[in-house]
């Protein structure tokens, strides 16, 4: 049979992440400092209550994920009707780049960042520009000049992998600008939880018609493994997202697991306290060791400037069991580059000392 692919998804490459099932070696006992999942976990009430929700293992989900939204209603302060539930937060940047983006819409991403709403938009065949930035802080009057009319421009917030968080006034500018110009910003919010000042836009998507936020409980709530993410934004914008996504997108254990993780968000108060200390502890340690340079980081992950080529660095910190992520990968990076999370101080002196040896 010959087959007659699209030859946009047949260009379609994939991108690289980190994580313990990125890497081929063995995985068992192995420290992942490369994806940024809070340090205590998933709360361990959460796991207890999973383990008698087995029974939902034969029943089909509510496909409209009722309750849960109901609980980020709760949660979050926005209307039921304006939030989509997702597969992991990733699910939602491919719907809504499926539903507002097409080979017409510029698009504007600042980098380096997470690599999916490149790939995404690049699956709609859009015109992509790229603004380089260590610090969005800092280049935002350039940036603002750079913003396309009638487009779309994706900003995380704190930023991945850079941890630099802009501050609430900025992102206002930001998303005024592009109002003037008929453009939509796509914020990610997925680390604001675990980010020091927790400065979300959520509170302005009242005055913003053309704001569409990013949440997801995998990062802050240790929830990984089960996918689940949420967006907000207008009614009308949300009404099409949630007839989009594929029915049962989200297994009746995700929506029970991240209904019961909003319940114990208190949980996020402590973890805000370890990464704090942690982080200050990390970026000391690790700024003494010749050969590291440690960026400012406003959540849980630093990244980090290093002479050492950081292929060679994973591949030698993988001997002591250590994972790191190399951020090769990252448009605007190299391999001098790479990222590590912020995890619980027992793990963070393994890190430290392994470091030291190098
Ligand atoms: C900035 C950012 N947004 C979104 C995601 C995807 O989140 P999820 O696990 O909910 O799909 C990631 C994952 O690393 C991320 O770093």
């Amino acid at each position: 049979m010959k087959l007659n692919p699209n030859p946009r998804i047949v260009e379609h490459e994939p991108s690289s992440h980190g994580g313990i099932n990125s890497i081929k070696s063995k995985k068992t006992g192995i420290l992942d400092y490369s994806s940024n999942i809070n340090p205590l976990g998933c709360h361990p009430k959460v796991k207890k209550y999973l383990k008698k929700q087995m029974d939902l293992l034969s029943v089909y989900p509510d496909s409209d994920s009722t309750e849960l939204r109901k609980n980020l209603k709760w949660y979050t302060k926005i209307p039921e009707e304006q939030i989509v539930v997702g597969n992991g937060a990733t699910e939602i940047i491919y719907n809504f780049c499926q539903a507002f983006l097409n080979n017409k819409t510029p698009v504007l991403i600042p980098i380096p960042t997470f690599s999916e709403y490149e790939v995404a938009a690049k699956l709609q065949n859009c015109k992509i520009s790229f603004f380089k930035t260590m610090n969005l802080n800092i280049n935002i009057d350039s940036f603002l000049k750079k913003i396309p009319k009638k487009g779309c421009i994706f900003v995380c917030n704190p930023n991945n992998p850079t941890g630099v968080l802009i501050s609430r006034q900025k992102m206002q500018k930001i998303i005024q600008t592009a109002k003037k110009k008929s453009t939509i910003v796509f914020v990610d919010e997925c680390f604001i939880e675990l980010s020091e000042s927790k400065q979300s836009i959520i509170k302005d998507l009242k005055k913003y018609e053309n704001l569409f936020v990013l949440r997801s409980l995998t990062k802050s709530f240790g929830l990984a493994g089960i996918r689940i993410g949420y967006g907000l934004g207008n009614k009308k914008l949300i009404t099409i997202l949630n007839n989009l996504k594929i029915p049962w997108n989200v297994s009746g254990i995700a929506q029970k697991a991240a209904s019961a993780a909003l319940c114990y968000h208190n949980y996020l108060d402590k973890t805000s306290k370890i990464i704090l200390k942690e982080k200050k502890n990390l970026k000391n340690s690790i700024s003494k060791i010749d050969g590291f340079t440690c960026y400012t980081s406003d959540t849980n992950f630093i990244l980090i400037k290093t002479k050492i080529k950081s292929n060679i660095l994973q591949k030698k910190l993988l001997k002591k069991k250590i994972l790191i992520r190399d951020c090769n990968s990252f448009r605007g990076l190299n391999n001098n580059f790479i990222r590590i999370a912020v995890k619980t101080n027992k793990e963070n002196k393994k890190l430290i000392k392994a470091l030291e040896a190098v």
